[in-house]
């Protein structure tokens, strides 16, 4: 998820203002539309690991370390690197909030997921002594959480090696935060190993599972765990949850498009040792044709 997927409009300082932006208006935000109408050319995409690979590590996040390494370490900040990435910062962009599309500030739209992310987890969070992110880049949100819930454990695993190199430089002052490597399609999650009997857990995913073209061999990861996971969050695209109006349809061939995953929501649902505590559809999108929902779930108790 990109926000140099929209079209954005440059803004004065100070003449921020949310207003909402027409359906029909869409195309003048973004080329989405007549990419997916067939009017322009998608690049075809399978995401596979290969894909990952090259989309996150050598490009995204390369240019990421790349940039951070030439800021002084006073300066530095998770939140400077992000700005960088996002490219968001003092431009209208659309996004979408429901079913309604806002033309909003981008710093404004990265505020927002988190506080979406706060209001979620607040209550659990409080409740754990570890909090973790999976496929959690260079770990922005674990850094923001850690400032809201000082004293707890953050850890983050993510495919992309610069990532992980990014975290450790961003982060070598700050023992609560680890980042390490983590492949979400491998049988067994190595931080989770390393906790030991560490507990009890919550574990959390930002636009990730998004990227697994099935959820299935997650599940399966942290099936092992189930007795230490207090609850599982995803703030991910719920693609089954789209619906069929033209906004809906437009989602779900964005999905289609980009291989997105498209499995999460019917892989809980049918799982008979998950129980699915809330589930909120499309909360907020940075981009409006791949908004997040929030979903909470369990392993059952036996
Ligand atoms: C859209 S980014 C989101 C990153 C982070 N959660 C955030 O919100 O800033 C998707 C992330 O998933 C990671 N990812 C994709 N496939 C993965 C896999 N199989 N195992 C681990 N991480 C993966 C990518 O490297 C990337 O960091």
């Amino acid at each position: 998820m990109s926000l140099k997927t929209s079209t954005t409009k440059h803004i004065s300082q100070g003449a921020f203002r949310t207003r909402r932006v027409d359906l029909a208006d869409l195309p003048e935000w973004t080329s989405w539309p007549a990419r997916l109408l067939g009017l322009q050319q998608a690049p075809a995409c399978e995401r596979t690991i290969e894909k990952i690979d090259r989309e996150y590590d050598k490009d995204k996040y390369a240019r990421c370390l790349e940039y951070a390494r030439g800021v002084a370490r006073e300066e530095l900040s998770p939140e400077k690197v992000r700005e960088f990435e996002q490219d968001a910062g003092n431009k209208l962009i659309c996004a979408a909030r429901g079913s309604e599309l806002i033309a909003t500030p981008g710093q404004m739209a990265m505020k927002r997921y988190e506080k979406i992310l706060v209001k979620a987890m607040r209550a659990t969070i409080r409740e754990v002594s570890v909090i973790i992110e999976l496929g959690c880049g260079y770990g922005y949100h674990l850094w923001t959480l850690s400032r809201q819930f000082p004293g707890k454990r953050f850890i983050g695993g993510d495919y992309s090696e610069n990532a992980v190199r990014l975290a450790a430089l961003l982060f070598e002052a700050r023992p609560n935060i680890k980042v390490s490597r983590l492949n979400l399609y491998s049988p067994q999650y190595e931080l989770l190993e390393e906790l030991g009997g560490f507990g009890p857990l919550l574990i959390y995913t930002v636009h990730a599972v998004e990227q697994l073209r099935s959820a299935t061999p997650l599940l399966n990861a942290l099936s092992p765990y189930r007795n230490r996971i207090r609850a599982v969050f995803h703030f991910e695209p719920a693609n089954e949850l789209h619906g069929s109006s033209l906004l809906g349809l437009l989602r779900r061939r964005y999905a289609e498009v980009n291989d997105y995953n498209r499995d999460l929501v019917s892989r809980l649902r049918e799982r008979t040792d998950i129980s699915i505590v809330q589930l909120q559809k499309h909360v907020f999108g940075a981009n409006p044709l791949d908004p997040i929902s929030v979903i909470q779930w369990k392993f059952r108790k036996r």
